[in-house]
């Protein structure tokens, strides 16, 4: 009696054994004729995924081409590059390669209830809700928002030129990457829940935007333990510092997001209706994600996990875009007196000091003061800067800041290029070597803006991806940029420390962003 449990027992485990290898030897099987690399037995290629993946990504594309294969551990993954490929898989066969890739650290932390990481009818049910919240009209409304916080950090540069007293400009104490970064956090938290932090290095906020970079950082790597099912057991949780990291942004956005409801949304309360609830007018994103929450149309963990997708998406890529655009304006002093000229003539003597002197001390309730600044509009004026329009495709272009996108899984077998790809296969869009690839351009490798004025012949970037998927933060962003720069540049000269024959260290360091080096700048007021 005890045996044959036993053996049955075996048995079902022998036959599942089975299916599961022959499951993965189906997709190995298919995908054996696409080309790439040899890999090691367990652990595929993830040696060489270590460090700066996407410049080993980009190796490996100039020796194999727009498309090729890798192996992640056990999970075989095809790798996408150029704009027609990417066109053929994302676009003309859009549905089957819209789906998130699964990684079991990254489930583990969001449980795939947020919308970076959900898939299926859920995703698309979140993805409108967000995306209603965030189209271009709505966002162009936000200008303001956004021009509270680039002329609050105008004060702090204006406090670095003041360093000399000999009116010639002054030198950052520190590095300036982590103030930079709090101004795209800040338009996120004040987009999102009417809060910032001021611009100073006070040791929490340091603290917040440290991790945030950290976070960003290592979510970007390939961990053995995502991809070796037989290791997970004995990596799971490891690294240790990425699970806090997450939990400390989590607890910090569960506060503020409770705060608000208590605060914000008196009108929905444990007596309302569904009538009510479904009556009820969101006034912002947050509100949307928490109707649809009060609907029971996604979980609290749902608004909670997209909400830090925003607020981690939205600060790390954008910040470090823009701290990339202050290295080109350094590294290129012709470029920037070009522009200078250029927004000096475009935009002329508006009023910019109209904000409210609040009081700056953690993190504040803005105020709901009107001034001048609404009605002043830079981004609906920006056909008047052509050059400065060019200057930020080249940056987007130049320094991609997701350069390996986010992976993709493909739902269905499919041929691209003339491959078979089987359904299961990681992908990921390379858009690093799309950007920086001499097919894409001439001269792929100098910083050169002029290449975007000619609007007939531009080249296609696609820094925000490609297909279904693609960033939904893109308008905002847009709009972060613009009038960053347009102020940036009107009201400082930026420099390197030394001199003007010195040049900024531009080498981005892997992440899901790619991180500016830290640098120093000297600063003068115009
Ligand atoms: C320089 C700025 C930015 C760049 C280069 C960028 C790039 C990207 C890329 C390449 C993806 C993956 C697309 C795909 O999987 O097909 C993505 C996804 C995403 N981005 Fe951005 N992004 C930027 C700014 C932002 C901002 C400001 C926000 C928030 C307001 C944001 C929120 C998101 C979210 C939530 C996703 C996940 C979308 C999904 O899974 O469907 N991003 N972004
Ligand atoms: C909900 O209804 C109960 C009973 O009528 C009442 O005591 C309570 O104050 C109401 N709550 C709110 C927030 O209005
Ligand atoms: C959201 O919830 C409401 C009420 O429960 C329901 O009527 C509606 O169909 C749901 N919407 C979606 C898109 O699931
Ligand atoms: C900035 O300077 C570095 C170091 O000289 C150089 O490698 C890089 O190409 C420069 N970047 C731009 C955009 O000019
Ligand atoms: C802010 O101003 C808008 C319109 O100017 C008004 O509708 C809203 O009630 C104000 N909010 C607060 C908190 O004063
Ligand atoms: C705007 O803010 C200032 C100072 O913070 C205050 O004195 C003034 O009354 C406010 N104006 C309005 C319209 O709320
Ligand atoms: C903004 O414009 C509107 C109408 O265009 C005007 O009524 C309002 O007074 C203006 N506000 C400020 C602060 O200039």
């Amino acid at each position: 009696m005890e045996i044959s449990s036993f053996t049955i027992i075996l048995i079902i485990i022998f036959v599942l054994l089975k299916k599961l290898i022959q499951k993965e030897d189906r997709i190995h099987r298919i995908n054996k004729n696409i080309p790439g690399p040899k890999s090691k037995f367990l652990f595929g290629n993830l040696f060489d995924l270590k460090g700066q993946v996407h410049e080993k990504i980009n190796e490996w594309y100039e020796q194999y081409g727009s498309i090729y294969r890798i192996e992640f551990g056990s999970v075989s993954t095809v790798v996408l590059s150029e704009y027609s490929t990417l066109k053929e898989a994302f676009i003309d066969n859009g549905e089957i390669f819209q789906s998130r890739f699964q990684r079991k650290s990254r489930t583990a932390c969001n449980k795939e209830l947020n919308l970076a990481n959900s898939n299926g009818e859920y995703f698309n049910h979140l993805k409108k809700t967000l995306a209603n919240e965030m189209t271009n009209q709505k966002m162009k409304k936000k200008e303001k928002i956004i021009k509270r916080q680039v002329f609050l950090l105008s004060e702090f540069f204006n406090e670095i030129s003041q360093q000399s007293p000999t009116n010639s400009g002054g030198i950052s104490k520190e590095p300036i990457n982590n103030i930079i970064k709090m101004y795209s956090l800040n338009v996120m938290l004040s987009l999102l829940f009417n809060i910032h932090f001021p611009y100073n290095s006070n040791s929490y906020q340091e603290e917040l935007i440290i991790t945030i970079t950290r976070y960003f950082k290592s979510t970007g790597l390939p961990y053995p333990s995502d991809f070796i099912p037989t290791l997970y057991p004995f990596l799971k949780n490891k690294p240790k510092e990425y699970f806090e990291d997450y939990e400390s942004v989590k607890k910090l956005i569960t506060k503020i997001t409770n705060d608000y409801q208590i605060n914000h949304m008196l009108e929905i309360n444990e007596n309302s209706t569904i009538e009510d609830i479904e009556n009820y007018q969101p006034k912002n994103i947050l509100e949307s994600l928490l109707k649809q929450y009060k609907l029971k149309n996604i979980s609290y963990d749902g608004v909670i996990g997209s909400l830090m997708d925003l607020i981690l998406a939205g600060s790390d890529t954008t910040g470090n875009t823009c701290l990339f655009s202050i290295v080109a304006l350094v590294n290129n002093s012709n470029i920037q007196e070009k522009l200078f000229n250029e927004i000096s003539n475009a935009f002329k003597d508006e009023d910019e000091n109209d904000i409210d002197n609040e009081n700056l001390n953690g993190a504040n309730i803005i105020t709901n003061n009107s001034s001048s600044l609404d009605n002043l509009s830079y981004f609906s004026d920006r056909i008047k800067t052509p050059y400065l329009v060019a200057f930020i495709k080249e940056v987007k272009r130049y320094y991609p800041s997701a350069p390996l996108s986010v992976p993709h899984l493909l739902t269905e077998d499919c041929e691209i290029q003339g491959y078979k790809i089987s359904k299961g296969t990681q992908i990921i869009q390379n858009i690093y070597s799309t950007h920086l690839s001499p097919s894409f351009c001439s001269n792929p490798l100098e910083f050169y803006p002029e290449r975007f004025l000619d609007s007939n012949n531009e080249p296609k970037i696609i820094p925000f991806g490609i297909g279904q998927r693609k960033c939904p933060g893109e308008n905002i962003f847009e709009i972060e940029i613009y009038v960053f720069l347009v102020n940036l540049i009107k009201k400082f000269k930026l420099s390197h420390p030394i001199n003007d024959n010195y040049q900024l260290n531009d080498r981005g360091q892997f992440g899901l962003s790619l991180q500016c080096p830290q640098f120093n700048i000297k600063v003068e007021s115009r």
